[in-house]
């Protein structure tokens, strides 16, 4: 199977995917790494040999799901499912629609805790902490028209430890992500 890999960020979890498949432990593909924004992710995806594409989102706006659609489905072979790694730009409902259970996206929380609009990067640790909890974790779930609503498909805990600032925590969280997306791709994959 194909994936495509969408990314805005240092693409850390996108380094997993590729790290995995090179060590044999994820069978799949990736068809594309796109991005909607200049970022490392681009750059990893290059050093790998992975066909990788810029979209700026503030040039092609609301075109920005269709200029995906196209790219996707004008390749010579076809993409079977997406998922979005630190992926910051919201898809259309139109493009949810055709990829519905297609397309699962990473979180740095225990969903439905901390998600939904503003709900990302450290603004989520940031929040976690401020609201004075015990656990976080990361969350992996099918991609609906909602925000951060779709079914949960796995979830990993961490706990909090009280002298956490937002970037001790966010570390401890990223490294569970490294491991439970590769699980959530498995289990996408059906295997
Ligand atoms: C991760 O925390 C992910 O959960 C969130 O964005 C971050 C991406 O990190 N959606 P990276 O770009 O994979 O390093």
């Amino acid at each position: 199977k194909r994936i495509a890999v969408l990314v805005s960020g240092g693409g850390s979890n996108l380094q997993s995917i590729i790290n995995n498949i090179e060590q044999g432990n994820l069978n799949c593909e990736i068809s594309y790494v796109i991005a909607d924004r200049e970022c490392y992710g681009l750059e990893r995806a290059e050093k790998h040999g992975i066909k990788n594409v810029l979209l700026d989102r503030k040039v092609l706006k609301e075109k920005l799901s269709d200029e995906i659609s196209d790219i996707l489905e004008n390749d010579d072979k076809k993409t079977d499912y997406i998922v979005l790694a630190g992926y910051l730009s919201i898809l259309s409902p139109e493009f949810i629609k055709k990829w519905s259970r297609k397309i699962i996206n990473i979180h740095p929380s225990l969903l439905p805790k901390f998600g939904g609009k503003g709900m990302y990067g450290m603004n989520v640790h940031r929040a976690v902490i401020e609201a004075k909890e015990t656990e976080s974790g990361c969350t992996i779930h099918f991609v609906d028209t909602g925000v951060d609503t779709g079914e949960v498909i796995l979830q990993m805990k961490v706990p909090v430890l009280s002298d956490d600032t937002p970037e001790i925590l966010q570390k401890r969280v990223l490294e569970k992500e490294h491991v439970l997306l590769i699980e959530g791709i498995k289990k996408l994959l059906g295997k």
